[in-house]
């Protein structure tokens, strides 16, 4: 059966892991000037109903060093279930290509993209996930830490897309996940409940400096995410705690990180001084970008060879 990368959670751990040790590998290869193109003659359809400037560049850039070609689609070309409805697209691109790479507003989008094309369909970035940041985020963390399991991470800001992907990680990967959050923008229930099932080690609190004692971790995100434009006031006040600065960094392990998917608004969620300073790794992360999607892409590829 072809396997679609849509969320974290629907994956061993031993597939993550062998993620993560082929984007070491890929990235070793493209450093040393030894990378391969397993992808020669591949195509990769990038659908975007939000604007992008990593997913977009990582997905082309990848796809092209890795020997493929992509094809970029706007979010006013096929206009997605308004000109003709997702299915037949899907049933359309699965003629012409090989992978599929989505960022929609409602994840039922994505899900109705991998049920009804043939080739394997990324994530990049719903409502409710952003796995492929994770992804990267993961590889940034064993770069940096030499492991992923049993670290705390603490994510301070809203229980959004970003929040659930970093809960489905955890779960699978074996760390500590601690979220603070205002009271009314907590994570989805069901993301969290079925994390939690999984066995993951996810705490929410309302208070950032419970989240940031010890963390390894401090990660934020955007207070307002795209498609919440309308709700940016309300927020920017319910929000107005959740900032890391330096006296939350001061909370954390001497050797933490500080990590934000981007794009940044400094002076909110995170200080200029913060993401700006010596334990940020903000800009490692939006690299492995690249690397952790090519990975993604050359196992779904493999993947969708042997179904
Ligand atoms: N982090 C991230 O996904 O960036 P873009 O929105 O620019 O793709
Ligand atoms: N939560 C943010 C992430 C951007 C990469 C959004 O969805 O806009």
């Amino acid at each position: 059966m072809k396997r679609d990368f849509l969320c974290l959670a629907d994956f061993e751990r031993a597939e993550l892991e062998a993620m993560l040790d082929l984007a070491v590998k890929l990235k070793r290869d493209l450093k040393s000037g030894n990378a391969e193109t397993p992808l020669r003659g591949r195509s990769l359809a990038m659908i975007f109903e939000k604007p992008s400037l990593r997913t977009r560049v990582t997905f082309e850039v990848g796809m092209t060093q890795l020997g493929g070609y992509p094809v970029y689609l706007q979010p006013s070309d096929i206009r997605l279930g308004e000109r003709e409805t997702v299915a037949d697209i899907a049933r359309n691109l699965d003629r012409w290509v090989d992978l599929i790479m989505a960022r929609t507003f409602a994840h039922s989008t994505l899900e109705e993209l991998a049920r009804y094309a043939s080739v394997p369909v990324i994530n990049g970035l719903s409502d409710l996930y952003h796995p492929c940041q994770v992804l990267a985020d993961c590889l940034t963390l064993l770069e940096k830490r030499g492991k992923v399991a049993g670290a705390r991470v603490a994510f301070v800001g809203d229980g959004n897309n970003m929040a659930h992907s970093w809960m489905n990680a955890a779960a699978v990967l074996g760390f500590e996940f601690v979220l603070a959050c205002p009271p009314n923008y907590c994570a989805d229930a069901r993301v969290l409940d079925r994390a939690r099932q999984l066995g993951g080690k996810i705490s929410v609190t309302h208070d950032p400096r419970e989240a940031a004692r010890d963390a390894d971790v401090l990660y934020t995100d955007v207070w307002t995410s795209m498609g919440q434009e309308a709700e940016a006031v309300v927020r920017q006040e319910a929000f107005a705690d959740f900032q890391i600065n330096r006296s939350l960094l001061d909370l954390a392990r001497r050797d933490a990180i500080v990590m934000h998917c981007l794009p940044a608004h400094r002076g909110e969620e995170i200080t200029a001084e913060v993401i700006d300073g010596p334990q940020s790794v903000v800009f490692e992360e939006a690299e492995n970008r690249l690397h952790a999607q090519k990975a993604v892409l050359v196992w779904l590829s493999e993947q969708a060879r042997r179904a």
